[in-house]
């Protein structure tokens, strides 16, 4: 009789210890799956970002080689590298990556993809062309191909961009929205933001586009993109943003306003001033023996 006590006492024992284990791993394997949902991946208020998985932003940069080029591709490599979980994505509007920019890209540490992309022929004298289309959509196709999380945002490379803005759209879930400094007749364009929701946009450029906003006033999560495989940018001026936005069959309604309910600005719409063109031209034949060949060398590669 007590053997037999004896031995239901240890079997309950070992059936309770089984239980504790069993309630801690399943408790774990919870932990674990929310870490592992890219819908999860948003940080808590309070909580150490830095443990976390955060979704990655994929930037993609339309640019083009002018005077201005590597002032302006410097000042934007060198915010972004402030930036964690960032891919940067460039695509060069020519018919091949060239090295300047292979260097300057190596140079950020970043984890990036250099493309390049040109328009075709058939649309470059059309007179309404918007600028950055093709090479933009190429960042788009390698994109579809490639990735499956994350955020997107497109960043020209001669806007100003405050880190800030990168750490907000992060966790978008399908746009947000913020404003734009500098733009246009009324020197910003921004969502307009009642209770929490965007009914409307305040841009000095209305004309019929249900979405009003500047390329660099928005951000779309990845799984938006894939759920629409045929959306693009359209080819008309200052229709690109609204066309695109549009062909995500996005509504107003699913639009998350950023920058403290759109009353920050976290992003200008600046523009680079057009010097002069440097050539060896300007450089007198008693020079030939100093640095200037040199340094004419350098930025005219
Ligand atoms: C405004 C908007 O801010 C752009 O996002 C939009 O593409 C453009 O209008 C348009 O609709 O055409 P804006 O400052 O006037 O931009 O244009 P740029 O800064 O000259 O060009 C926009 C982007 O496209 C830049 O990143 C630029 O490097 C690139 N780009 C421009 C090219 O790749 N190829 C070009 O021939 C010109
Ligand atoms: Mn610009």
């Amino acid at each position: 009789m007590v053997r037999v006590t004896l031995y239901r006492g240890v079997v309950l024992m070992i059936i309770l210890v089984e239980s504790v284990y069993l309630t801690v791993v399943l408790r774990q394997l919870a932990l674990v799956e929310e870490h592992c949902d890219p819908d999860n991946q948003h940080p808590h208020k309070g909580e150490d970002t830095r443990i976390l998985p955060q979704p990655t932003i994929y930037v993609i940069t339309p640019t083009y080689r002018r005077n201005t080029q590597m002032a302006d591709m410097t000042r934007l490599a060198q915010t972004l590298m402030h930036v964690p979980n960032l891919h940067w994505i460039v695509v060069e509007d020519a018919e091949r990556t060239s090295q300047v920019v292979e260097e300057l890209l190596e140079r950020t540490g970043l984890p990036f993809t250099h493309l390049c992309a040109t328009t075709p022929d058939e649309y470059k004298n059309q007179k309404l062309m918007g600028r950055g289309v093709f090479n933009r959509r190429e960042g788009i196709r390698w994109l579809r191909e490639n990735v499956f999380h994350g955020v997107l945002y497109f960043a020209d490379d001669d806007n100003s961009y405050d880190i800030r803005l990168f750490q907000q759209i992060r966790t978008t879930k399908k746009a947000s929205v913020f404003p734009v400094g500098m733009i246009l007749s009324l020197g910003i364009s921004s969502p307009i933001v009642r209770d929490g929701k965007v009914v409307g946009f305040h841009d000095g450029f209305q004309a019929g586009r249900k979405f009003a906003v500047d390329m660099a006033g928005f951000a779309v999560n990845l799984r938006v993109l894939h759920a629409n495989p045929q959306a693009t940018i359209p080819t008309r001026l200052s229709y690109l943003e609204d066309g695109f936005l549009r062909n995500l069959r996005l509504e107003l309604d699913d639009l998350e306003p950023l920058a403290s309910g759109c009353t920050q600005v976290l992003v200008w719409h600046t523009k680079t001033h057009k010097p002069g063109t440097p050539s060896l031209e300007h450089v007198t034949h008693t020079d030939f023996d100093t640095n200037l060949v040199g340094l004419y060398r350098n930025i005219l590669r």
